[in-house]
């Protein structure tokens, strides 16, 4: 059975788990800093395990050592927003929790694949990359499975149809400046563009980016988790069931898009190396501009980034 562990058994991670011992895809490992927490929510999980008869071994730990020899690392662990607060307003916060997480898990997992979840999450993704020297194919931030359902799912709600047949693409940074895409968002193959009138469609795209802030602001204590966390959960079942599935993400780009040194949601191919590939989307000029403001607002979180923490 391949090894998952989860760092941060918070809503997000515990979650996390619960969606992949679903699916019975891997051992899982469930670590935090606070004493009991994990080991209690690992254990009543794997209570549960027995009623809907699926084996697999899932274990909470205060200590990186529990999860030697992870076949993938997801790193949730990290602040959450409060009302008010954008998703970069975490960077001092996070910075340090992401890099210790990552430091400690590649001393016992040297090849896993990394996929990080913890905001402000291009640039932790970004952080943790560095600060572990992982390659680029071995990297993977999560955000656009997240804001593609989002999206997804308003359609769903303004149209009556099944969400199955419902295809939305969001890429670009995890902020406010994200690009729901339109051209390529499609009903059944219906252009978005031309199944919906040009207002409706305006408002699900405001929606969809704002749409972390809707549920911190229902919340009120905390951030979204089950969406956030299904998506972790389709990413991981793409990588160890070699699916080569394409989804967007958030991954380290090397010209792709006329972007460098920097993370930023793209469609990717998934399997079990990580990522196979990007894949180039054709842009009109609005969404080029609107990916550019994106990339912008992301490189400026980078660069505090720089300021905090020196990377290679
Ligand atoms: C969200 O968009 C937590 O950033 C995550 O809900």
């Amino acid at each position: 059975m391949p090894k998952v562990s989860i760092i941060g058994a918070g809503m997000t991670g515990a979650t996390t788990a619960h969606w992949l011992a679903e699916r019975e895809l891997a051992d899982l490992v469930l670590v935090d800093v606070l004493e009991g927490m994990p080991q209690g929510k690992a254990l009543d999980m794997f209570e549960a395990m027995p009623i809907i008869g699926k084996d697999v071994d899932i274990v909470g730990s205060n200590s990186y050592e529990a999860t030697k020899g992870s076949d993938i690392i997801v790193i949730t662990a990290g602040l959450p927003r409060k009302p008010g607060m954008s998703r970069d307003d975490l960077l001092t916060a996070n910075a340090g929790i992401v890099g210790k997480a990552t430091t400690e898990t590649l001393k016992y997992s040297p090849d896993a694949i990394y996929v990080v979840l913890t905001n402000p999450l291009d640039t932790m993704a970004y952080l943790a990359m560095k600060v572990g020297n992982i390659p680029a194919n071995r990297i993977i931030g999560q955000a656009g499975i997240l804001d593609s359902a989002r999206m997804r799912a308003f359609v769903a709600m303004e149209t009556g149809v099944s969400v199955e047949n419902i295809n939305c693409y969001v890429l670009g940074g995890h902020g406010d400046e994200m690009v729901p895409l339109t051209q390529h968002s499609n009903i059944a193959g219906i252009p978005l563009r031309d199944y919906l009138p040009a207002d409706r469609l305006e408002a699900i795209l405001n929606r969809t980016r704002k749409g972390g802030g809707e549920i911190v602001n229902l919340l009120k204590t905390g951030s979204a988790f089950y969406a956030p966390s299904a998506a972790i959960a389709q990413m991981v079942e793409a990588i160890l069931k070699d699916k080569h599935l394409i989804v967007p993400c958030a991954a380290y780009m090397q010209g792709e898009y006329g972007l460098k040194d920097m993370f930023f949601g793209v469609p990717v191919q998934l399997g079990r190396n990580g990522i196979e590939r990007i894949v180039e989307y054709k842009l009109d000029a609005d969404e080029q501009s609107a990916f550019d403001k994106s990339a912008a607002s992301v490189k400026e979180t980078i660069e505090a980034l720089k300021n905090l923490v020196k990377l290679s």
